[in-house]
């Protein structure tokens, strides 16, 4: 009998197909397949992403699977991103994980997409200690999230309208860049001044985010430059970056530092896609250290959507035994 833990882990909730594996605790295999046919629409298609999926997905795990010189024969569960997520995309890689579980006759895994971005942090040193706060921040969601124990995560906060990731790829849309903006934007922001623009700053009551405003006023601002200059945009295309990204991160760190000191918590994490923005990861670190707080800022790997998180949270439930029964299906929202 095999008493390794040897974890195969599916993700596939929007525009990356991704496959990874776990023995005991660590990562031997973290493969991502990035869909670039969504880069022509200036957004995720859904119908594509699910198609792209059902093609990315053998291929991905045999590779997976060949990289941690691992045979199928040998593993002890499937897992997969039960949601949130894109329906279609969601369905690809929970029929798939079903079918290799069954065949296998090993235990089916299901794990819920933003609670694995958290347990990222769990990959490797160093690992935050309970309670810790950790901002959630991606492409679809935006939260707060008091972290008491793995799976006790409770969000006090979160995005009224867009996520962090929607302001970063709608500003940047409106600027000309290519989707997905939040890295191309970072890039230009870092060689632009932050306070060379003055966008507004909502003000949301307690713990709550909202960036809708943001994206209306850099349209209109863009709009009355251009009617005076019609090079504006191109002119001042850094300046421009880097001041919508301050103002992104002064609010998220705002709510981030007001929350930590009501729950009296002292130690930060960023986890989600936009936790890979350099701004962000810097502004943080500098607000941990100026309490005296300890910050948490997951590897590059681990940021965007993987399958290396959803392993992580998958080996903490088949140490628990939480397993998902042959009926199971995947939900949208959460
Ligand atoms: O977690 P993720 O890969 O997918 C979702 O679950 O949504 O997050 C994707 C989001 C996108 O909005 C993308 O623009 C943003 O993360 N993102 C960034 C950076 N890298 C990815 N935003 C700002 N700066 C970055 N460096
Ligand atoms: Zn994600």
């Amino acid at each position: 009998m095999n008493k390794d833990r040897i974890i195969l882990a599916i993700e596939s909730s929007c525009d990356d197909t991704a496959a990874a594996i776990m023995i005991n605790g660590k990562i031997h295999a973290n493969l991502v397949a990035t869909q670039k046919i969504h880069e022509q629409y200036g957004g995720v298609v859904p119908e594509l992403a699910g198609r792209a999926h059902q093609s990315n997905l053998v291929p991905l795990v045999t590779e997976a699977l060949k990289k941690a010189g691992i045979n199928k024969k040998q593993l002890s569960a499937v897992a997969f991103t039960k949601g949130p997520g894109l329906i279609g995309a969601l369905m690809v890689g929970s029929s798939f994980a079903k079918s290799l579980a069954q065949s296998l006759s090993i235990p089916l895994i299901g794990v819920h997409h933003m609670e694995a971005h958290v347990l990222a942090h769990f990959i490797d040193e160093p690992r935050p200690q309970f309670p810790f706060l950790c901002l959630t921040v991606s492409g679809g969601h935006t939260q707060l999230v008091l972290m008491k124990d793995y799976f006790e995560q409770e969000i006090i906060g979160k995005t009224i309208d867009d996520a962090a990731g929607e302001a970063f790829d709608k500003t940047a849309k409106i600027l000309g860049l290519p989707y997905p903006g939040g890295p191309v934007l970072d890039k230009l922001a870092s060689t632009g001044n932050p306070k060379a623009f003055e966008f507004p700053v909502s003000r949301m009551p307690g713990f709550d985010f909202s960036f809708s405003g943001l994206k209306t006023s850099v349209l209109y601002f863009i709009r009355d430059r251009e009617l005076v200059n019609p090079e504006f945009k191109q002119q001042n295309l850094n300046d421009l970056c880097a001041s919508i990204q301050s103002t992104i991160i002064k609010q998220l760190l705002k709510k981030t530092e007001l929350a930590a000191k009501e729950y009296g918590v002292n130690q930060l994490a960023l986890a989600g896609g936009v936790s890979a923005n350099s701004g962000l990861r810097k502004e943080l670190t500098a607000l941990c250290e100026k309490h005296k707080w300890q910050a948490f800022v997951p590897a590059f790997e681990y940021c965007t959507d993987n399958a290396g998180m959803i392993a992580m949270a998958a080996d903490l439930k088949f140490q628990r035994q939480e397993f998902e029964t042959m009926d199971t299906a995947p939900f949208a929202r959460s």
